[in-house]
């Protein structure tokens, strides 16, 4: 049973920024096949009204889509006045780390001041749950070979940053104003796609992810895979990543709002496999999967990168009974099926 709810019968309803997005699409899926209502407040720079409109073919709901951006504190108060919502998720960012090292500034905007403008709208409406979309990002460099949710905070971007920022700005407004509840959940790397082929990762311009950027190498669009150093203290001397995928990440939102009352404040949980996977080996994971070869030429690391990022994911399981359910072979099948059906993204559909 939710923690989230309303007057007998009537279906929860939740506010999910980014909803048109990757995971908040996956996300929106996810929360309508388990009985609430969905709000997409999106501005569209990233997302697509159409991977909404997949959402409705997956589901047979088509969510409410709000073009709003989150830092403009009048629009979302006039979404807040126009819904009645019992929980929010939030998603609305910008999200490439090497892209952050080169707009900064941005970053810190969309970021930090959208989730301080959305924290303030919420209040004053009287929305006091939140379920936050962090990021591993935020543990930076380190030598540990799994990270807990203790790891020292240490990021080496200003994505991370500004992740950090705004975890910083929840749990301090958890602190001081006790009817507030949140979780953060600080994902590793989500990948893959909706199993239906239907919804999936669609990048505006050159992929800045190293999935989308494999698959359309796989598909022909481009010609090889950048490699982003060698030279890293690893295996094969490419950088480490715990991989999971998208639709497990959906999931662990859902039950996020299950244990929102759980505890009193902000709680934060690592959401990922536990699993470390090079970026050489995840090259030749979807090679697998796609039954192509995929040509690549290594060069200089990437501003912002760090040698290895892989999850204790010990403390979720723990408290929910959360674990992946989908393996390395599934997210790249996943993510090369949706390439396949969708070569050219959401562009097709003639949508914005
Ligand atoms: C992975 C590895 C690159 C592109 C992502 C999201 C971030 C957060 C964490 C959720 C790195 C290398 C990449 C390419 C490459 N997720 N790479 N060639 O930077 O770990 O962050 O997961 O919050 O939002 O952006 O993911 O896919 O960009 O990079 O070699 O063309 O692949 O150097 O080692 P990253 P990524």
């Amino acid at each position: 049973m939710s923690a989230v709810s309303r007057p007998q019968g009537a279906r929860p309803r939740v506010l999910v920024t980014g909803g048109a997005g990757f995971i908040g699409s996956h996300t929106c899926v996810e929360l309508i096949q388990s009985g609430y209502d969905v709000i997409a407040v999106d501005d569209l720079s990233a997302g697509s009204a159409e991977a909404l409109d997949r959402v409705h073919a997956i589901t047979g709901v088509l969510p409410i889509l709000e073009r709003v951006d989150v830092t403009d504190r009048h629009a979302l108060a006039t979404v807040f006045e126009r819904h009645s919502v019992d929980a929010i998720i939030h998603f609305a960012a910008r999200k490439a780390v090497g892209e952050s090292t080169e707009i900064p500034l941005s970053y810190f905007h969309t970021n930090v001041a959208g989730t301080a403008t959305l924290l303030a709208v919420a209040k004053e409406a009287g929305v006091t749950r939140i379920v936050f979309s962090s990021s591993c990002s935020v543990y930076g460099e380190t030598r540990a070979q799994l990270l807990d949710e203790t790891a020292p905070i240490a990021p080496t971007n200003p994505y991370a940053w500004s992740k950090h920022a705004a975890e910083r700005m929840i749990d301090d407004g958890c602190r001081y104003h006790s009817d507030m509840r949140a979780i953060s959940l600080r994902y590793f790397n989500p990948i893959g796609a909706h199993p239906s082929g239907l919804l999936g990762e669609v990048p505006v311009g050159t992929p800045r992810n190293v999935i989308p950027y494999l698959a359309q190498v796989a598909g022909g669009q481009r010609e090889r895979l950048n490699v982003f150093g060698a030279d890293y203290p690893t295996a094969d001397g490419s950088a480490v990543r715990d991989y999971v995928h998208v639709v497990d990440i959906a999931r662990g939102h859902v039950d996020a709002l299950d244990h929102i009352d759980d505890h009193p404040g902000m709680q934060v949980f690592n959401l990922g496999t536990g699993e470390g996977t090079s970026v050489l080996e995840l090259r030749a994971a979807f090679i697998e999967a796609c039954g192509r070869d995929i040509p690549y030429t290594v060069l200089p690391r990437r501003p912002g990168d760090v040698p290895r990022l892989v999850a204790d994911a010990g403390s979720v399981r723990e408290a929910w009974g959360w674990k992946p359910q989908l393996d390395l072979a599934a997210m790249c099948r996943d993510s090369w099926n949706f390439q396949v059906a969708n070569p050219r993204g959401y562009a097709d559909a003639g949508r914005p």
